[in-house]
């Protein structure tokens, strides 16, 4: 059972963000629905901006309490690259071109950030970011999951990558769940 008022308008299209964030909002009773709405997605190189430039946006055009999740993978090798446009690296190169890209470096140190942003109707904006450290394998490894899921093995997970975990694995080691859960946190202490 979810007690009244704790329901949460998650705007994306993306199943598997959903699917991670249903379940790690329900340890916490949080009911979540999946928006699909349009909302904003500006160009900056914060996460935070993003997150909170597509929250404002979402709530004007339906005035409901939603929060919009931005997240970027950062390969400390490639200076930081893709960061904030792992979208559109992942749509250009993908996978494969991140391999090749990483073709002969022994230093593969690597991070997840997301940041989740909370709005409503006569709130401004509220941030909350995650982190999850670990490696750029060798080579694609795993089926579940997706994006750089099969290319990034978390710090502590066994030398496995997300794409050879199960949504509830990955949610232990996740950005999005680190995120996820200070959000949880705060919404339910905070009404
Ligand atoms: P977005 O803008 O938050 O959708 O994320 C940008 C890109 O980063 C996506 O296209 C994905 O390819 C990648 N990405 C974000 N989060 C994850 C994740 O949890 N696993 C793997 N790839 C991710």
């Amino acid at each position: 059972m979810f007690p009244r008022g704790r329901l949460v308008f998650f705007v994306t299209c993306n199943i598997h963000k959903f699917n991670e964030a249903r379940r790690v909002l329900a340890e916490y009773k949080v009911a979540v629905a999946m928006l699909k709405i349009k909302a904003v997605e500006i160009q900056d190189d914060k996460l935070e901006s993003i997150a909170k430039a597509g929250a404002t946006d979402a709530v004007k055009k339906c005035g409901l309490p939603v929060f919009v999740e931005d997240a970027g993978l950062f390969i400390e090798a490639l200076n930081g690259f893709p960061g904030p446009y792992s979208s559109y690296v992942y749509r250009t190169i993908g996978t494969k071109g991140i391999l090749k890209l990483m073709e002969n470096v022994d230093k593969r140190d690597a991070y997840f950030q997301s940041a989740v942003a909370f709005s409503g109707p006569k709130e401004t904006p509220k941030c909350f970011q995650g982190k999850a450290k670990g490696k750029i394998s060798m080579e694609e490894c795993g089926s579940s999951g997706f994006g750089f899921d099969p290319i990034f093995e978390p710090s502590g997970g066994h030398k496995r990558t997300f794409a050879e975990m199960t949504p509830i694995e990955k949610n232990e080691y996740s950005h999005r769940a680190e995120a996820l859960r200070k959000f949880a946190k705060w919404y339910t202490s905070a009404r």
